[in-house]
């Protein structure tokens, strides 16, 4: 038996790598064994009990204000042990998080294959995502096997000289999508919602706390003025920092409802039935196009060019005019919104679980 290690800490890693250590359980050749960093904790737990994952380490790393050393030392020491105590194949590991950067490096400093899934993503700019941009790097210079979900992620690694072999599976996250969209969930929001058009949002990165996410937060309250048929929902991150601009921006307004993050099968159920999602997230970039909702990204930069070359996404800055200026467009223009509303998402074909393991499989085999 061939037995992968996967390790994850945040709820991204946790809803793109649930499909994936679904299907390794289900091998008849590959043995699976999960290791949750838990930098994230109740967000992270959310998407284990929609998923029913069952855990096999749970470091419980999180505390309140971590800081990105702190937490790095934390997780290459901790996972270090649970690789010599586990001995597997191979560490897989997700995206670019704090998580993923330190467990490949305990993987390396222990003799142990990495295999990088959502591999080949970049910005080129190492401010901007901070510091997801720099950790992706850091995982392609270690990674034997990359998992990259399209043509553009594979260059990126190729041009690089990239060690390790690269293979195009498409992104789980669309995997994910079959497990969670419940078109009976969350009754109550809808009949807040009425007839009304309902815009989602979501803000967390780093770089966009302080005035880019306020920017973003004004520009919105605008909007709603102008468009009294639009209400908003924001599910808040738990990040205290990102709570508290929230409040401070966004508290009291009748039509915008902050509330606690969703579990993923109900997020997933909201960005359904959302006329438009304004984001600076990474993951809703590529799930909101199977769901027929154009993205407006928050954001300077993005990882995520084939769905603005593929119209699923406009990348829309943090200035508070362009912001209002690309809501307004977005809610008036009916031709753009059709186009985006009904463009084909270049992110994957909901199969990218299945390849995996057949590389691994081939891989070790
Ligand atoms: C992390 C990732 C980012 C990813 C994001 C997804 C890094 C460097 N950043 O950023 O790439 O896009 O997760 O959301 O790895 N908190 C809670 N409960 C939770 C989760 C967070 O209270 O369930 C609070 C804690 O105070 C924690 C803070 O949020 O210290 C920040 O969490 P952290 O994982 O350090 O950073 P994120 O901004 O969430
Ligand atoms: N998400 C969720 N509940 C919420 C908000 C988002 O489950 O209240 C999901 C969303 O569907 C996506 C993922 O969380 O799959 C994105 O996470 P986040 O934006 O925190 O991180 P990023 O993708 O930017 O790394």
């Amino acid at each position: 038996m061939i037995k992968v290690l996967s390790i994850f800490g945040t709820r991204p890693e946790a809803i793109k790598m649930a499909p994936l250590v679904k299907k390794i359980e289900a091998s008849s050749e590959l043995e699976s064994v999960v290791c949750i960093t838990a930098q994230h904790r109740e967000m992270l737990d959310q998407v284990i009990e929609v998923f029913d994952l069952d855990i096999d380490y749970d470091l419980n790393l999180m505390t309140k204000g971590q800081t990105l050393e702190g937490l790095t030392g934390k997780v290459i020491n901790e996972v270090s042990t649970v690789i010599k105590e586990c001995k597997p194949n191979i560490v897989l590991v997700h995206g670019d998080t704090t998580t993923a950067m330190a467990s490949a490096l305990a993987a390396f400093y222990n003799n142990v294959d990495v295999g990088h899934v959502e591999a080949g993503l970049r910005t080129y700019n190492l401010d901007s995502p901070y510091p997801e941009e720099l950790n992706r790097q850091i995982i392609s210079r270690i990674a034997k096997l990359n998992f990259s979900p399209t043509e553009k992620s594979k260059q990126n690694l190729e041009q690089e000289h990239t060690v390790g072999d690269i293979y195009i599976t498409g992104n789980t996250v669309l995997d994910a999508l079959a497990y969670t969209v419940k078109s009976e969930a969350l009754p109550e929001l809808k009949s807040w919602l009425g007839d009304d058009k309902l815009v989602s949002l979501t803000m967390h990165r780093r770089e966009n706390l302080g005035e880019p996410m306020r920017n973003v937060f004004r520009a919105l309250r605008r909007i709603c003025e102008k468009h009294t048929d639009i209400k908003v929902v924001y599910p808040v991150h738990l990040n205290p920092k990102v709570q508290d601009i929230a409040r401070e921006e966004l508290g009291g307004m009748d039509r915008i409802k902050l509330i606690e993050p969703l579990d993923v099968s109900k997020f997933h159920t909201l960005l359904s039935i959302s006329h438009l999602i304004i984001t600076d997230s990474g993951g809703i970039q590529e799930e909101a196009p199977s769901l027929d909702v154009p993205v407006l990204v928050a954001r300077n930069t993005t990882e995520r060019p084939e769905g603005i070359e593929a119209q699923t996404s406009r990348l829309i800055g943090v200035g508070e005019d362009n912001i209002y200026a690309e809501m307004d467009l977005l809610l008036t223009d009916k031709e753009l919104y059709s186009t985006m509303a009904s463009a084909p998402n270049p992110y994957g074909d909901k199969r990218a679980s299945e390849r995996i393991v057949k590389h691994i499989v081939e891989y070790y085999g």
